[in-house]
């Protein structure tokens, strides 16, 4: 169901306003770009558990209204597809942290990735003119949309149809980076972009965990740091993405009782720790009547599943849930830290999860085969 604001565009700006999310600078900004402006024809609300179209003109004007993401793209526009979203205009309070946690000033240059309706590089283009603002999108013909949806509402940032992972080496240096599509490592050529004491806020997804918003501050030595925020779902980095794993073996079943209530796990902030310790470990989980099932699975035909209750099963090779029970163990030993206990930081020759301080890294558990690390690891020696 649509929680839409009785009063349309304004209404929902305020509503932003009233929980924080805007400061007044900011909600002259959001009045003046009416989200509408920028949703396709065709688009499709987020449900649970896939994309439902959205026909009826009363149903579109609530969505548009409303505090939810509004899918504008599924399976990269292909014709038959799976329908999974592939872009989406972001829900408006998502995209008001995000750009909130920027700190943005008068004359402040920069970048978006991830233009799709063009509706956040307006908000940029509102607030510092459209010069100072670039935006890439990689998909051809979702730059074609935005570009349309700006030139009609009068804006003209620089937009690009290209790879955002790379960024703009040719306007550099920035004030400050969005990423408005979910990174799984922070590219350092986009780090390098940034000037000193500038900003790169993303959401990032990791296998164990599906989003979390990132604020990093570049120091002189190109050092990016900081700490985690809120939740973000988002979708990921086309170059981002994971494919599936190896098949699991079920005739490898075997069951036993879960030291951790299944429950536990979902929180963000153990995600988050689970995540840098079990590299290349997915968690999802379902919930039916007050049942919970999580289930995690690696790429090399391991998995688990346990249930509200405490049964596990486990399949494959290697005891998937005994190496998530311990993460849990080792987590609610360092006090059980929040995300924004949690923070990131990204050189030249990787990255680093760490919790409290930016000293106390923590490194993936020492079985986890490095091939199945990220991409630019964890490690910084
Ligand atoms: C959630 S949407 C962004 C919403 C957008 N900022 C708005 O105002 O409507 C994410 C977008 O990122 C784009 N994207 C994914 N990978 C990208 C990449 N490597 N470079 C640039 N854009 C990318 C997707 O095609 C998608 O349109």
């Amino acid at each position: 169901m649509i929680t839409a604001h009785q009063g349309g565009h304004a209404a929902l700006v305020e509503n932003l306003y009233e929980r924080g999310l805007l400061d007044s600078t900011w909600r002259d900004v959001w009045l003046a770009v009416p989200r509408g402006d920028f949703i396709p024809d065709r688009i499709w609300r987020q449900a649970p558990d896939r994309c439902v179209p959205v026909t009826d003109p009363a149903e579109r004007e609530q969505l548009i209204a409303s505090d939810e993401p509004i899918v504008i793209q599924l399976d990269d526009g292909a014709a038959e597809g799976p329908g999974i979203a592939t872009s989406s205009n972001s829900m408006p309070s998502m995209v008001a942290r995000s750009i909130a946690l920027l700190d943005i000033e008068d004359g402040h240059k920069v970048g978006e990735i991830g233009t799709a309706s063009g509706h956040v590089a307006a908000l940029l283009s509102e607030r510092l003119g459209s010069e100072r603002v670039y935006s890439s999108e990689i998909d051809p013909a979702l730059a074609r949309l935005a570009a349309a949806n700006l030139r009609s509402a009068g804006y003209a940032p620089h937009l690009s149809c290209s790879d955002g992972e790379w960024g703009w080496p040719n306007a550099a240096p920035f004030d400050s980076i969005l990423a408005t599509c979910a990174l799984r490592h922070v590219p350092h050529q986009l780090v390098r972009q940034i000037r000193p004491h500038g900003r790169l806020v993303a959401p990032m997804a990791r296998d164990f965990w599906s989003g979390a918003l990132v604020q990093l501050v570049v120091d002189e030595h190109g050092v990016a740091s900081g700490h985690f925020h809120s939740g973000a779902s988002y979708m990921p980095m086309r170059s981002h993405r994971v494919g599936d794993g190896a098949p699991v073996d079920s005739s490898t079943a075997r069951q036993r009782q879960s030291a951790v209530e299944p429950h536990e796990l979902l929180r963000l902030d153990f995600a988050l720790y689970a995540g840098a310790r079990l590299p290349g470990v997915r968690m999802w989980h379902t919930e039916d009547r007050g049942t919970v099932q999580v289930w995690a699975q690696d790429r090399r035909g391991s998995a688990a599943m346990a249930a509200t209750g405490g049964e596990v099963w486990e399949y494959g090779p290697r005891s998937l849930w005994q190496a998530i029970e311990r993460a849990y163990d080792e987590y609610t030993d360092l006090g059980s830290p929040g995300a924004e206990q949690c923070g990131l930081t990204v050189r030249a020759g990787g990255e680093s999860f760490w919790v409290m301080y930016p000293t106390r890294i923590i490194e993936p558990m020492p079985h986890i085969d490095p091939e199945l690390r990220p991409a630019r690891g964890f490690l910084v020696p």
